[in-house]
């Protein structure tokens, strides 16, 4: 079950005569961290654009504790029913400074088209609730931004970059597998449960976001493993902290940038998320995400990509988008990686990025290995996670 958290500060103005905040307005607060939390995840318009409204049918709140101008509440929501029209909220309120508890509440909504007929719950909030509250992993805060983190394991670093427009999902296999390496998967900015700022995304910013929580995690170099636009962002981590990286993992990606008719692309795709929400991008993404050996053997992975990409928030979306259409290219810098141990994967059946970008990634750096995975496609780490998994693990073998 989705649990999401929010910060909300208690002002003066939602105050009674003696300081306490006053029972009105927790229901504001309340909403408001409802509206946050869509605002962070698929959109506030999630509603709007499935024509069915949500309607408050009934309401308990629980005081437990005053709480003072000032105070910062944590705010946690999860989904506690979801029938076909109706659906119930809990929402807990707690100080963050002393962690007390000072509310908790429960909400059952009613979908409503706009002339009061019940409609179903809008399938795309069903989805961003659902998504498991596990792996909020370490939230840690990286340029001012919460960016949600899993490590495991002990020895040399090995950090995970996930593609567009998904999550560090997408390596549970290799996080639960790789033995003897410290794994390390954050959810970029604005994907995954990491926050999504409405602004501030470059593959600069991307690259900032992971060289600094490389301090904070107290690695002074690791292995890189980027898949799609995490070997974008592993370029640009290259550009700007090249002494970081003791090797180089480039896994269903590209040294290209983007050609004219692509950028054009990334403009129309933004405008849709923003029109259309995170689904109607998931849509248009699944059929080329997985390989055709995937989708017709592995029904539940394809529903479970799609639920990934349908969840992530559209500030994210439309900022990796942005992100992708202006990065540099690096075709240059190949010839000069020669002195980083560098391993290049590709799905036979990638549809998405062509195999003969890898070719030419492998043919330009020196040393350079080269695998491809059969009955993959694009999201080869989860198609094919063992093969994955021993690929890395010799790769891994073989750097000093
Ligand atoms: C990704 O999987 O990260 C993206 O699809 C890459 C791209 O669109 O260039």
């Amino acid at each position: 079950m989705a649990q999401s958290e929010i910060d909300l500060t208690v002002y003066p103005d939602e105050c009674d005569a003696f300081g306490h905040l006053n029972q009105a307005a927790f229901l504001s607060l309340f909403e408001r961290a409802r509206w946050e939390m869509l605002a962070r995840g698929p959109g506030m318009n999630i509603f709007t654009l499935a024509d069915a409204w949500p309607a408050v049918r009934k309401t308990a709140i629980d005081y437990h504790a005053p709480a003072f101008p000032g105070d910062v509440l944590r705010f946690q929501q999860s989904l506690i029913h979801h029938g076909r029209t109706s659906f119930t909220m809990r929402q807990t309120a707690r100080r963050v400074r002393d962690d007390v508890l000072i509310a908790t509440a429960e909400f059952v909504f009613v979908c409503v088209s706009r002339d009061g007929r019940p409609v179903p719950v809008p399938e795309v909030f069903g989805q961003f609730m659902a998504q498991p509250s596990r792996g909020a992993g370490h939230r840690l805060t990286v340029n001012g931004v919460g960016i949600a983190t899993e490590v495991r394991g002990e020895g040399p670093p090995l950090v995970f970059i996930h593609g567009y427009p998904l999550s560090r999902l997408i390596w549970e296999p290799q996080l639960d597998r790789l033995a003897g390496v410290r794994r390390v998967a954050p959810d970029l900015r604005g994907l995954g449960l990491s926050d999504a700022p409405d602004l501030g995304y470059s593959m600069a910013i991307y690259a900032d976001d992971l060289i600094a929580l490389m301090d904070t995690l107290d690695i002074e170099q690791a292995v890189l493993c980027g898949l799609s636009m995490g070997g974008y962002v592993a370029f640009e981590v290259l550009r700007r902290a090249r002494h970081r990286i003791r090797g180089l993992v480039l896994m269903s990606t590209r040294a290209e940038a983007d050609s004219a008719e692509a950028r054009r692309g990334r403009d129309a795709a933004a405008l849709l998320v923003r029109e259309q929400g995170a689904g109607a991008i998931a849509d248009s993404m699944l059929p080329r995400m997985l390989g055709a050996s995937t989708t017709a053997t592995k029904p539940e992975l394809v529903a479970q990509v799609r639920r990934l990409m349908a969840a992530s928030p559209v500030a994210g979306i439309a900022g990796a988008l942005t992100s992708m259409r202006d990065r540099s290219d690096s075709i240059s810098m190949l010839p000069e990686l020669g002195d980083i141990p560098t391993l290049i994967v590709a799905g036979a059946e990638d549809t998405m990025i062509p195999l003969d970008s890898a070719r030419r990634m492998a043919q330009l750096i020196p040393g350079a290995r080269f695998s491809i995975v059969p009955e993959a496609g694009h999201l080869v780490s989860l198609e094919q996670p063992e093969a994955v998994s021993t690929l890395l693990s010799e790769f891994l073998s073989t750097i000093p």
